[in-house]
C-alpha cells in the first residue's frame, strides 16, 4: 500500500534505503521481520502455490520450514499449512511471523511507549548471547533461560514471540553496527516490527482477507510425525548445504533460547559429516545429504494425498560439492522412490552469485488417480 513516491517525501534514511535496495518486493506482510539467510523469494512461492492447483482450504507443508515464507504466504492465500523445522530459533519466527498476521494492534501506542522497560525484561538473560564463549563459559542448555509467560503475562503469545524476535534482532544488528548497542536500537526496531504488523492488519481488514490456519511443528524432517495422505502439497526447500551453516549463523540466538547447540547440529541436513582432509568432509556431507533426502522425501510422499506435487527450490552449486549436482541427485532420488519429476524451472539467482548461480524448481509429483490437483492445473 505504500508507494516508493508516498515515502521518498518525508521519509528517515533507513526507510529510504529500504525501498532504494527494492526491499519492499520481499519483506511485505511479516516477511521482511528479522534478516534471515536463505530465505525463499515471498512472490515465487506464491505463484509455485497457484502452479501446484492449491486453493483455499487445502493444506500445504513445508518440511524444512525456515522462516516460515511458505506459512505466511499461505496464509495470506486462505491455505492451510504445516511448517516443521529442526531450529528451535526457526520455529520462534516462524510462530511469531504468522502469528501476528491477525492481531489487535491497539495497545502498540502503549508498547511503543514503554519500550525501554520491555528491553530490561530481556537484558538480565544478555549473558547468554555471548559469541566467542570457552569451553568453560558457555551458557548450559536449558538454564536460566527466559520465560516469555513470566515475563508479559498480560500479551499474547504471538506478541510475546515478536517482542523476542525484535530483541534478538536488535542483538544482531548492535554487533554488525559500531558503537550501538542493543538497548540503543531497540525502540527504533520496534517501531518499526509494530507499523509493519499494523500496517498488515490494516490491510487484512480492509481487503477482507481470510488467512489460512498455520501449525508449528518442531521436528526432525527425517522423520515426519504426520499421517498419511495428509496434505495436499509439499513446498520447501533444503539447506544450500555447504553454503550456509544455519547453526553457526544463528548461534546468539540459540544460545539465547537455551537450545543444546552441538546436538542440533548432529541433525542439521547438510552439515553432517566428518573427514580428515577438506576432500574426506565433503565426500562425507554429500553422501549424508543425499541419503537424509531420501529419508525426507520418502515421508513427504507417504503424508502426499495421491496426484499432488512435491515442489523442491534447489540451488545449484558444484563448488562446494566436489562436482556433483545436488539437483540432479535429488531428481534420481524422486525417480527411486516413485515420485518422478514431472518437469522443472531453472532461473537465475540475483544476490548472492558468487556462491550460487542457479536455482531450480523441482515438481515432483506423487502418482495416483488424478485428483481435483490436476484439474485446477490444467484450468489454469
Ligand atoms: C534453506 S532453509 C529454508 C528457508 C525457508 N524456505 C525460508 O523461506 O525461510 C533450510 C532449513 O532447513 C532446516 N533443517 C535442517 N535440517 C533439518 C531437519 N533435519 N529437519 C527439519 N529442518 C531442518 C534448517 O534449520 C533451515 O531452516
Amino acid at each position: 500500500m505504500n508507494t516508493p513516491e508516498q515515502v521518498n517525501a518525508s521519509a528517515r534514511q533507513d526507510r529510504k534505503n529500504f525501498f532504494a535496495a527494492n526491499v519492499f518486493a520481499v519483506g511485505y506482510a511479516t516477511h521482511g521481520l528479522f534478516p534471515y539467510r536463505g530465505k525463499f523469494h515471498p512472490q515465487m512461492i506464491k505463484a509455485i502455490m497457484n502452479v501446484m492447483g492449491l486453493r483455499t482450504g487445502d493444506t500445504v507443508l513445508d518440511p524444512m520450514a525456515g522462516c516460515g515464507t511458505t506459512s505466511i504466504e499461505a496464509s495470506i492465500m486462505g491455505l492451510n499449512s504445516i511448517a516443521y523445522e529442526l531450529s528451535p530459533f526457526a520455529c520462534l519466527m516462524t510462530r511469531a511471523k504468522v502469528g501476528v498476521l491477525e492481531m489487535d494492534c491497539s495497545n502498540f501506542p502503549r508498547l511503543l511507549k514503554y519500550a525501554d522497560e520491555i528491553y530490561q525484561r530481556f537484558a538480565p538473560h544478555e549473558k547468554r548471547l555471548a559469541v566467542q564463549q570457552t569451553l568453560f563459559q558457555a551458557a548450559s542448555p536449558g538454564k536460566d533461560v527466559l520465560d516469555l509467560e513470566d515475563a508479559f503475562p498480560r500479551l499474547s503469545p504471538p506478541m510475546r514471540e515478536l517482542l523476542l524476535l525484535c530483541y534478538l534482532d536488535a542483538v544482531g544488528y548492535a554487533a554488525r553496527r559500531k558503537g550501538k548497542t542493543p538497548r540503543d536500537l531497540f525502540p527504533d526496531l520496534l517501531s518499526r516490527y509494530l507499523a509493519a504488523v499494523q500496517a498488515f492488519n490494516e490491510t487484512r481488514e480492509e481487503l477482507g482477507i481470510r488467512l489460512g490456519q498455520a501449525q508449528v511443528i518442531e521436528g526432525d524432517a527425517r522423520h515426519l510425525q504426520l499421517p498419511d495422505e495428509s496434505v495436499d502439497g509439499v513446498l520447501f526447500s533444503p539447506p544450500y548445504s555447504f553454503a550456509i551453516d544455519y547453526v553457526e549463523n544463528d548461534r546468539p540466538q540459540l544460545q539465547f533460547l537455551g537450545v543444546d547447540i552441538e546436538n542440533l547440529k548432529q541433525n542439521m541436513v547438510g552439515l553432517i559429516g566428518s573427514g580428515r582432509t577438506r576432500q574426506q568432509l565433503i565426500e562425507s556431507r554429500v553422501t549424508n545429504y543425499f541419503a537424509d533426502m531420501e529419508a525426507i522425501m520418502t515421508h513427504c510422499k507417504r503424508v502426499l494425498r495421491p496426484g499432488c506435487y512435491c515442489v523442491i527450490v534447489i540451488g545449484s552449486n558444484t563448488n562446494q560439492t566436489g562436482g556433483i549436482s545436488l539437483e540432479n541427485g535429488l531428481i534420481e532420488i524422486g525417480a527411486k522412490i516413485g515420485m518422478p519429476l514431472e518437469f522443472q524451472i531453472m532461473r537465475q539467482i540475483e544476490g548472492i552469485r558468487n556462491t550460487m548461480r542457479d536455482e531450480f524448481l523441482l515438481f515432483f509429483r506423487k502418482p495416483g488417480v488424478l485428483n481435483v490437483c490436476e484439474e485446477r492445473r490444467e484450468n489454469l
